[in-house]
């Protein structure tokens, strides 16, 4: 027979195991469904490094947010374009110059230069530009 004390702290744990299923749903409620496959982009955009909105890529390891995309200056000074928009959830990828790949700071996955995924928990690559610079005129397109 359960006495007074025992049932009160199996109620507490009973209320404190509720209450981190309820936290735990509700941080899952508030995340956007992981993990759908993303819609292909079709951009065709050419922008001048001279301009000063694309400063960063006057630098080795800059890069810059446009059109959707994230168009990166890589160590050897070619220039690779991704769409930004991570496949796991829709954060904005950045750029590792060291590691030459995407880095998805809201839960940490990876992909490579050519937008393959090499760290989850995405399961989807990133799209892949084409990029093609002629002077300081940069044509990105999908
Ligand atoms: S949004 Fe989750 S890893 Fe990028």
């Amino acid at each position: 027979m359960m006495d007074r004390k025992e049932f009160l702290v199996k109620l507490g744990l009973g209320v404190a195991a509720i209450a981190f299923m309820d936290t735990l749903q509700g941080c899952s409620k508030n995340t956007p469904s992981p993990n759908n496959a993303p819609a292909a982009l079709n951009v065709n955009f050419t922008f001048l490094l001279t301009d000063a909105t694309y400063a960063a890529l006057r630098n080795v390891g800059g890069y810059v947010y446009t059109n959707g995309v994230i168009v990166a200056r890589t160590a050897t000074n070619t220039y690779i374009a991704v769409a930004q928009a991570c496949t796991h959830a829709g954060c904005d990828v950045v750029y590792e110059l060291q590691q030459n790949d995407f880095y998805c700071p809201c839960h940490g996955s990876v992909f490579n230069a050519s937008g393959a995924v090499t760290v989850g928990p995405a399961s989807y690559s990133l799209q892949l530009m084409t990029v093609k610079v002629t002077g300081n005129s940069v044509n990105v397109h999908s």
